[in-house]
């Protein structure tokens, strides 16, 4: 049953639950239409808590029996859990309940995949499997057995039995439910072991489908890395005598960290040079490395509730970035996320979706797994760190560790150890984590009498539900350069607090050129006016790396905005800057390839919103076509030797070096095509030996208007490999032309393989769609109806993914009357859809309330 009024959960409603949970041992018996799921539960009273109510969740269970301390009861049911009357002491709970895993599309609590049982319980899946308090601050120990005919059967913990038909697993640690985790299934391990550095011998396996041993070296290998990483930088070392993880090829979300037991989407693990760019080698490791630190970072020390989200999510995406910057590059990884952030985090902080760090209140906690809570999340830790600095950040989180061990904690917890490590006032600090919104950072200029002033002004834009906005500490890192271009002063953090404040420069020779929030050292909109001539004299000396992209992207960014509304012609400043960089060989080919990107089509209409234009798409799409066309043609010369880089004389190996060449290489065939037609391309496809080479040849074709053939070949290549006919879908969509994009997105949803209940391939195409900015926008509507037609499709069937997809509504009114009006009709008609989920209804009121 569909709920007819949702509720809405607020932060401040929160109270303990009555009773604590000292033991959970749970049976399954595993039939694909009807699992007997036996839990035997430990309660006693909890002496904390108020209300005594005896309240457990449960949703589509079948309750066939229930008893306390033996004696059979009958609870009071509705379509949320139970309740019950129960002794004022401490008491057994036992229940059985039948499950339908082979009918669970929906991808939440135990399903099944080609064949194969597994769960997915963050964050309230775990009710669809038992009843029991659903909810992360009730943790208990578990011991679990498996009843099934499937060679292997795997719960989280350490293996205390097993036989022909069963197997035993016992957690010691205390856990919520969320992490709870069941495997079942006729599956194959590559295996290795890691010995913790005080000498635990840690068994390590990770179970594929047979068939798909091949891809399983790279993410052993990440692991390893990982732990030893954590260990090293964190002090960090594992806890249990086994770690499994598990690919499943139908997953909600990337990856989940179950205690001992990470499940992952077989998308972010399974890697083979043939099959996997250099790209998705990157996320694997960092995907690995990301669940593996949530052992410490949300399992030992897990969050009270879900608003506290972001305390595991922020701090282990912020872990994970740490670890990839040490594993890869440092600044071509500050910068991609940047780039990341700025996709995906600052059109939800600035439209309707638009939420705090931690949310007071939501309706359906899947709708707040967002770049806001992970992405400034992180943000917001990484200021926390500059502003105490290294050797404090780390003093607090020993402390973190040491006084949260096995508890379910807040942010006022995780600030507290800063302000007890270091005595600092975190309470302005705090704003971060309540305010939602993008603060925007004014920057004005004065110099005199050999004295320079910066004076920054913050303001931060009205969000639903904050009309006011209060300053908030904004880190801002700041060096001076020279009218030579040498370093004048070296990069200072200023910290901005009040809502203007000025910073003055003494004994300066001449007028430096500020390099203004270094490192990108919060996440906010630096304003200021600056011409191009001093951006391209920042692209040429800056010292900061990522500063010195920066001023490469805001040139870019500005000439296409003259070439949209101006009608204006490449700026020369632009090309000849970018021609400087691209040739300077002692530049690391990653950073130069970083260099050739442009602004995202959504990023150049949000900055045209900005300015009070109404963004047209195809004009966007036309001025990054002409800028692009311009480069080639500038950089003609050059090209055929950056081409070469991708050229690599040695064995495929995915790591910053090979993959940063690659990445240029690319970068030049892509402007190569454009003045030969795709000719060059068309011999790189045929010697192409890795899924990264032969990826990159494959779009510079289509982008040629080209590749027909080549499209056709790869499909029969590579027909039966799931992972690389998702790319094979999503990549003709994000190729193709605007006024093409919606027929033929259409066109491969008739296709054999266009697999719409599994989550990765319905994104690979109907992500693909929304990411073509001119092409979902295509005047006609065609896009908006076509991508409503399948959500309202898949909505019933796996309402998580449709709701997040409907985020491709989010900045519907940037745009013009016509196409408001269109995307308004289509968000009606799904909201029209009686049986809607809660999941999609939350998003979809949001966006249209915008
Ligand atoms: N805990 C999440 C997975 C999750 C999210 C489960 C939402 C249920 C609902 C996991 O740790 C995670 O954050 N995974 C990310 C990848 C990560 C590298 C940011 C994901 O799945 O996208
Ligand atoms: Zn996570």
């Amino acid at each position: 049953m569909r709920d007819a009024s949702p509720t809405t959960i607020y932060l401040k409603d929160h109270t303990p639950f009555g009773y604590i949970v000292d033991s959970v041992h749970l049976t399954f018996d595993l039939v694909p239409h009807a699992t007997r799921v036996t839990s035997r539960i430990a309660f006693r009273p909890n002496p904390d808590a108020e209300d005594k109510t005896f309240f457990l969740h449960g949703e589509e269970l079948k309750l066939i029996r229930t008893a306390i301390d033996g004696q059979e009861v009958t609870p009071e049911l509705t379509d949320k859990g139970l309740t019950c009357p129960v002794p004022d002491a401490p008491f057994t709970w036992e229940a059985e309940v039948e499950i339908d895993p082979g009918n669970n599309t929906a991808l939440e609590g135990l399903y099944m995949s080609n064949g194969m049982y597994c769960t997915q319980c963050e964050a309230e899946g775990f009710r669809k499997i038992t009843y029991y308090p659903d909810r992360p601050d009730v943790m208990s120990t578990f011991s679990v057995r498996i009843n099934g005919p499937h060679p292997v059967l795997l719960s989280n913990g350490n293996p205390t039995g097993s036989g022909d038909g069963w197997a035993e697993w016992t957690d010691p640690w205390p856990k919520p439910a969320y992490l709870f985790a069941l495997v079942a299934g006729e599956l194959v391990a590559h295996s290795d072991r890691f010995t913790t550095r005080s000498g635990r011998d840690v068994a390590l396996n990770l179970y594929v489908r047979p068939g798909d041993e091949g891809k399983c070296a790279f993410g052993m290998e990440a692991l390893k890395k990982s732990m030893t990483w954590d260990e090293d930088v964190y002090g960090r070392e594992y806890d249990l005598d086994v770690f499994n993880i598990v690919a499943v090829d139908d997953f909600n979300m990337g990856a989940m960290e179950n205690k001992g037991l990470n499940i992952f989407n077989s998308s972010a693990v399974l890697a083979s040079p043939e099959t996997s760019t250099d790209a998705n080698f990157e996320r694997i490791e960092a995907i690995i490395a990301h669940e593996y630190f949530h052992n410490w970072t949300g399992n030992r020390i897990t969050c009270r509730d879900w608003f506290q989200l972001c305390l595991k999510e922020g701090l282990t995406v912020f872990r994970d970035a740490q670890f990839t910057s040490d594993m890869r590059s440092a600044s071509v990884k500050r910068i991609h996320d940047v780039i990341d952030l700025r996709a995906r985090q600052f059109p939800e902080d600035q439209g309707p979706l638009s939420h705090p760090v931690r949310p007071e209140s939501f309706q359906e906690i899947n709708n707040f797994y967002t770049a806001t809570v992970y992405e400034k999340g992180a943000e917001v830790i990484g200021m926390l760190k500059r502003l105490v600095g290294d050797e404090p950040y780390a003093k607090a989180l020993d402390l973190y560790f040491d006084r949260h061990d096995g508890q379910a904690c807040t942010i006022e917890d995780w600030l507290q150890v800063f302000e007890d490590a270091t005595t600092r006032d975190l309470s302005q600090f705090k704003r971060w984590y309540s305010q939602a919104g993008t603060p925007r950072v004014k920057v004005e200029e004065d110099w005199a009498d050999g004295t320079y002033t910066l004076t920054l002004s913050q303001s931060t834009a009205p969000t639903p539900g904050q009309s006011e906005k209060q300053p908030q500490v904004i880190p801002v890192a700041v060096g001076l350069l020279g009218p030579n271009g040498d370093e004048v002063l070296g990069t200072q953090m200023l910290e901005l607090t009040k809502e203007s404040q000025s910073y003055t420069f003494d004994g300066l020779a001449a007028k430096p050129v500020p390099s203004i929030l270094r490192g990108f050292s919060a996440p906010v909109v630096i304003d200021r006016d600056t011409t191009p001539a001093e951006r391209a004299f920042l692209l040429a000396h800056d010292t900061d790396p990522f500063n010195r992209w920066e001023a490469g992207r805001a040139l870019a960014q500005d000439t296409l905005l003259r070439m949209i509304t101006e009608d204006a012609a490449p700026n020369a400043d632009y090309l000849d800057g970018l021609l400087a960089v691209l040739r300077d060989d002692s530049l690391d080919p990653a950073y130069r390839a970083l260099m050739l990107g442009l602004p995202t089509q959504s990023e150049l209409a949000a900055a045209l919103h900005e300015r009070g234009t109404t963004p047209d798409p195809m004009a966007i799409w036309t001025a990054v076509e002409t800028l692009r066309q311009a480069t080639a043609q500038h950089m003609q010369d050059l090209l055929p030797r950056l081409h070469g880089q991708s050229l690599i004389d040695a064995p495929y190996r995915p790591d910053a070096e090979q993959s940063g060449k690659r990445a240029l290489g690319s970068a030049a065939l892509a402007l190569i095509s454009r003045l030969d037609g795709g000719a060059q391309a068309a011999g790189e496809y045929a010697r192409a030996d890795n899924m990264t080479l032969q990826l990159s040849a494959l779009s510079c074709l289509l982008k040629s208007g080209k590749g027909e053939t080549e499209l056709a070949a790869f499909y029969d290549q590579w027909q039966h490999d799931r992972l690389v006919i998702d790319k094979w879908f999503g990549l003709q969509i994000a190729l193709a032309a605007p006024d093409k994009t919606p027929g033929l997105t259409k066109t491969l949803t008739e296709h054999a393989d266009f697999n719409w209940k599994n989550p990765n391939r319905f994104r690979a195409v109907m992500g693909a769609l929304a990411m073509n900015h001119a092409g979902f926008h295509h005047e006609s509507g065609a896009g908006y109806e076509l991508l409503a037609d399948w959500l309202i499709r898949l909505d019933p069937v796996n309402p998580q993914t449709t709701a997040r997809m409907c985020t491709a509504f989010q900045t519907w009114k940037r745009y013009d009357a016509d196409r408001q009006d269109l995307i308004r009709a289509q968000l009606m008609r799904i909201l029209a859809q009686l049986d809607l989920s809660r999941d999609s209804r939350e998003m979809l009121e949001r966006i249209k309330a915008a």
